[in-house]
């Protein structure tokens, strides 16, 4: 299959996660090196009050520690594998070593307390003088991205669907979203063209075959998130 459309970017998904250990510093450098204009992560609030990488509430997957992550205390949890001899990075770690080498999605995992967080996070980082297009705050948790909204509202956000709701892209409006960020299992053209008549951009997850991404690439898709830039990025 070809086409001629515009290949859509490449957003290293939990870093870049076939190259390197998901959610880890190293798999955010790896994805830097892969050419990822973009690197997503996903963050969670521990309970002692900070932010750190990690996709699953439980540590059992990802690292060499076992249960709820939020009945780990923090220096246990600091002190565990999460592959390669890496740690669960915090947030702040996360952004000082993407620096203004990428732009940031910052998926929040979390709720009760995680928008506020991030929030002053950003906020912090806005007057260091990062600009605010540098990042963009995602969630599935769409109450909690309201208030991470209502919070910061000059950093942008993008709603993550796995599905299509009923009022196809509308909750993305209302969250005064610059972007729908929709699983590749629902990538729905009618909801891709409503997406598109409200102004928002496209970017589909988990994408990681060269013919999906040309697939998409043909139906006007912005962006991809993939575990492996470098395969993608061969085209
Ligand atoms: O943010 C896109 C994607 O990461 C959402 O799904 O489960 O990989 O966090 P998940
Ligand atoms: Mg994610």
């Amino acid at each position: 299959m070809s086409t001629s459309s515009p290949l859509p970017q490449l957003i290293g998904h939990r870093g870049a996660r076939g190259l390197a250990p998901e959610n880890t510093l190293l798999a955010l450098d790896v994805g830097i090196a892969a050419g990822c204009p973009w690197l997503e992560f996903d963050v969670q609030l521990h309970p002692s009050g900070q932010l750190f990488l990690l996709h699953d509430l439980t540590l059992d997957r990802t690292t060499n520690g076992q249960g709820l992550a939020s009945e780990c205390g923090w220096p246990a949890l600091r002190a565990l594998d999460a592959g390669q001899g890496q740690q669960l990075p915090t947030l702040d770690e996360a952004l000082d070593l993407i620096e203004d080498r990428a732009q940031i999605n910052i998926e929040l995992k979390t709720w009760d307390g995680t928008a506020a967080a991030v929030a002053e996070c950003l906020r912090t980082r806005l007057a260091e003088g990062a600009a605010p297009t540098q990042y963009l705050v995602s969630s599935f948790h769409l109450p909690e991205l309201y208030e991470f909204k209502q919070r910061l509202p000059e950093v942008p956000v993008a709603v993550l669907l796995c599905g299509v709701p009923l009022d196809w892209a509308a909750c993305a409006t209302e969250l005064q979203a610059v972007a729908l960020n929709q699983s590749a299992e629902f990538v729905d053209a009618r909801l891709v063209a409503d997406a598109k008549a409200r102004g928002l951009a496209v970017n589909v997850y988990t994408v990681n075959d060269v013919d999906e991404y040309r697939r998409l690439a043909a139906m006007g898709v912005d962006a991809v998130f993939t575990d492996v830039p470098d395969r993608l990025r061969r085209l």
